[in-house]
């Protein structure tokens, strides 16, 4: 487990929004050692890292972060993509969605809309914050968003300080190309 590099982008953009976060509540996915939440909750946001129920170890990364960030009393939950399960039904209000490099494995893309679905229609006016990796110029979410009814909105990296090879004194996101979207309901 390491920092991907589509997380200091994400993390790039929380901080350039950063006064806007304190009194925010942020759920993060496929959260990882979860530099976004990490970044969300330093600058005052309430955040719950969540990642697979199915590998324990991935929630211990969690865990490990915000010990070392000397972050105390953030929620860490196994919430796996897809599935209506206890843990997704007892989640309280969210008003963003954090997911860095969750879009890799086409066969999980619909999994992933849909507990993102789920999480929107409970919170209506909630965003979905996302950075994802172009690995492959063949897959595409397009099409599950349209089927989903939901709203896409590309966010530019320039526009956040983020189109660079180097950000915030780490060697990442390095050439990988990455981009970043905001969707909705
Ligand atoms: C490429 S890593 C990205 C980690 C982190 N977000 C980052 O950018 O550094 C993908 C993450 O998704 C999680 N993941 C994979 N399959 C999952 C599933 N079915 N449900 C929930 N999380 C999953 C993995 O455990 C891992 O933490």
């Amino acid at each position: 487990m390491y920092v991907w590099p589509c997380a200091v982008v994400l993390a790039q953009y929380l901080w350039f929004h950063r006064r806007m976060l304190p009194s925010k509540r942020i759920l993060e996915i496929g959260a990882g050692v979860s530099l976004p939440g990490i970044v969300a909750a330093k600058c005052g946001a309430e955040v719950i890292l969540t990642d697979t129920e199915e590998l324990p170890q991935c929630l211990e990364n969690c865990e490990r972060s915000c010990q070392i960030n000397n972050l105390l009393g953030i929620h860490i939950i196994g919430l796996t993509w897809g599935q209506i399960s206890p843990n997704l039904l007892s989640l309280p209000e969210i008003d963003i969605i954090l997911a860095s490099d969750v879009f890799f494995e086409p066969e999980d893309f619909e999994d992933i809309l849909t507990t993102v679905y789920f999480l929107m229609k409970r919170n209506p006016a909630a965003q979905f914050w996302t950075t994802y990796q172009v690995r492959s110029s063949d897959w595409s979410i397009e099409a599950l968003l349209y089927k989903w009814k939901l709203k896409n909105v590309h966010i530019p990296l320039g526009s956040f300080n983020a189109d660079k090879e180097h950000l915030a004194n780490s060697p990442l996101p390095g050439r990988h190309t990455i981009e970043m979207m905001i969707i909705s309901l």
